[in-house]
């Protein structure tokens, strides 16, 4: 069989990804430059699957390394994850991020067109639907974002759109992620942030592991049923089956389509909170704050295309999530190394 390239596939959704396409008997290569996970996942992901994978610690930008990868290998199709991914930090390195994000995809699509590689699945962001759309949100909606991180997003998926016009063979799938958490079962891999977590669920986490003092929960003010953010929180290794089928789709069909992964379902912040702390039998400490600057209210997906065209729906409920999030916390208190 041919193989997959999977970029930034140590990375969080990268690696949970791997384990779904190796079950599925996919033979896969990772490309990761490791500025953001530990070659220790490749060793996980092995452990998990009871089969090797080939790892290249390389950087996207690299041309050169990037064709030689594609020489090197028989590679039908690519799944893009490697990318920067802070808001807060897009913001103080816009370069970094426009660099790292857009150029780095260049070259990705150059070093594909040369060696006649003409199916991608880009890892979107449901950020690219911005701040003036109404939720659920569909496909077709417009686009646009607020930081140099949905930007990065919307116009990669402007790019793709046109490599699909200029060359009819291309096949894209732009998945737009809503809010992945959870880890796999076994608990060896799951979501492994430096530093002091900026998103919801992972900070919950090192409350509960005794890490952090304090969740602040960012306004209690906003219009839902109970006034904190409302988000669409999916299992990450539900997101990672939804790449098997993407790639299925990509290998019969051409042109450019965006599709939504998400459960169609919101949850408040204090709603997560809950579940959380009966997965981890204890209480969450936390505190309302002020409403954090560029959230929304309401965030969640029409989830109704990615059936449609997939056969693909999300499984598993919050309750499920937060249970597996802390599994991986319990068992990893140093992450993955
Ligand atoms: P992650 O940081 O865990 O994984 C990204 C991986 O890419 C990391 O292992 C990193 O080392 C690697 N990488 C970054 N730049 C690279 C480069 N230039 N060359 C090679 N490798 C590089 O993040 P994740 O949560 O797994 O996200 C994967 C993708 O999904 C990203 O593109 C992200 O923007 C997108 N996304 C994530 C979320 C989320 O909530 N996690 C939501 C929407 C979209
Ligand atoms: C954030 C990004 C989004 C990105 C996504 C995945 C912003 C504005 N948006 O989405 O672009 O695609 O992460 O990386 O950064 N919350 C708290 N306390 C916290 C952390 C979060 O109350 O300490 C609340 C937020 O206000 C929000 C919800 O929890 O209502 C989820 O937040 P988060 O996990 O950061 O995800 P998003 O903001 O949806």
């Amino acid at each position: 069989m041919s193989q997959i390239l999977v970029t930034g596939g140590t990375g969080f959704i990268g690696s949970h990804t791997c384990v779904e396409l190796l079950a599925n008997n996919y033979e896969i290569i990772v490309v990761d430059n490791l500025s953001n996970s530990k070659e220790a996942a490749v060793d996980r992901i092995e452990k998990i699957s009871g089969k090797n994978i080939k790892f290249y610690q390389a950087d996207i930008c690299d041309y050169e390394k990037m064709t030689a990868i594609f020489k090197e290998n028989d590679i039908s199709a690519v799944i893009h994850f490697a990318g920067l991914k802070a808001v807060g930090e897009s913001v103080q390195k816009p370069l970094e991020y426009y660099t790292n994000n857009i150029y780095g995809t260049l070259i990705l699509l150059r070093a594909m067109r040369e060696n006649g590689c003409k199916r991608i699945v880009f890892s979107s962001s449901a950020t690219v639907y911005g701040m003036n759309n109404k939720a659920p949100y569909t496909e077709d909606m417009p686009t646009s974002a607020t930081n140099p991180y949905g930007y990065t997003k919307v116009m990669i998926e402007q790019i793709l759109r046109d490599c699909c016009v200029s060359d009819k063979e291309m096949s894209v799938v732009a998945l737009r992620y809503f809010n992945p958490i959870g880890a796999h079962k076994s608990g060896l891999i799951g979501e492994d942030p430096n530093g002091i977590p900026n998103n919801l669920v992972p900070y919950i986490a090192q409350v509960a592991a005794g890490k952090l003092q304090q969740l602040s929960v960012f306004g209690d003010d906003y219009d839902t049923p109970d006034g904190t953010g409302v988000r669409d929180y999916i299992h990450v290794v539900d997101l990672a089956a939804g790449h098997v089928c993407a790639i299925e789709y990509a290998e019969k069909n051409t042109g450019f389509e965006a599709v939504n992964l998400g459960t169609g379902n919101g949850s408040s912040v204090l709603e997560v909170v809950a579940a959380y702390e009966k997965a981890c039998g204890k209480p969450i400490n936390k505190r309302i704050a002020p409403r954090r600057s560029g959230d929304i209210a309401t965030c969640f997906a029409d989830a109704s295309k990615a059936k449609k065209l997939f056969g693909w729906e999300a499984k598993s409920d919050i309750n499920e999530m937060c249970a597996d999030s802390w599994n991986f916390t319990k068992l990893n208190p140093n992450g993955i190394e």
